[in-house]
């Protein structure tokens, strides 16, 4: 079994797409239930309100800052809020990946929509841990997890032409129509789940 750029082993029945980084060794933290350590520099687990400025400092940096659009301060607010007071069943979900120094290296916001829908909001990686898995982590976690819910799909938008409209069909996701945002054009994605 291959070993991926994060030092764990790759592969594994969970792995739905970029087979080759996936980190498959996961062990549940002591934290919390929702905590899990996913190598031994990085654990993935709910955000927290202090996690506000980590997840900026990845939105605003030099080559992300044109994938996102604005976060508020209170959209986290209340991600945090629903999850401590519902773990799991929270439907806001925001989960952050912290290293070893406790830096916020990645994030991703969903909604669980009462109509079947996940709506995938943000997912970042900071600059200097991108192309390691990390990402992909995420969104199969997310998948994951929507299935397990009894969601039908997950939805996400990305702006035309940029680098990540490449990223989720890896992951089985079609492209479901273009919708005018008021700044730009993005394209849908949708995965049947
Ligand atoms: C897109 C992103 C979430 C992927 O996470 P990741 O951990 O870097 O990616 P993984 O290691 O899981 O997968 C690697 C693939 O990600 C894609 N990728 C890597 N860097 C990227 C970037 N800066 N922008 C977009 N896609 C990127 C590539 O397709 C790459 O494949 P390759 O290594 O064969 O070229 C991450 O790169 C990122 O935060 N990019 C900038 C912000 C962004 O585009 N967010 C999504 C729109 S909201």
């Amino acid at each position: 079994m291959a070993k991926s750029k994060l030092g764990l082993l790759a592969g594994g029945p969970s792995c739905i797409a970029h087979r080759s980084k996936l980190p498959t060794t996961i062990r549940t933290g002591a934290t919390s239930d929702t905590s899990k350590t996913i190598s031994a520099k990085l654990t993935v687990r709910d955000a927290q309100l202090e996690d506000y400025v980590g997840i900026r400092k990845i939105i605003n940096s030099k080559n992300n800052r044109a994938s996102f659009g604005y976060l508020p301060r209170v959209v986290v607010e209340d991600a945090v809020k629903n999850q401590n007071a519902d773990g799991e069943k929270s439907q806001h979900r925001i989960r952050v990946v912290v290293d070893a120094n406790g830096r916020i290296v990645a994030f991703l916001r969903a909604y669980h929509r009462q109509d079947g829908a996940t709506t995938l909001h943000e997912i970042g990686v900071a600059e200097d841990m991108q192309s390691s898995g990390i990402g992909s982590f995420l969104l199969t976690e997310l998948i994951t997890a929507s299935r397990k819910r009894g969601m039908e799909k997950v939805a996400l938008k990305t702006p035309v032409g940029m680098r990540s409209n490449g990223y989720y069909p890896r992951f089985g996701f079609k492209q479901a129509g273009t919708y005018k945002g008021r700044k730009r054009v993005l394209n849908c994605y949708e995965l049947t789940l």
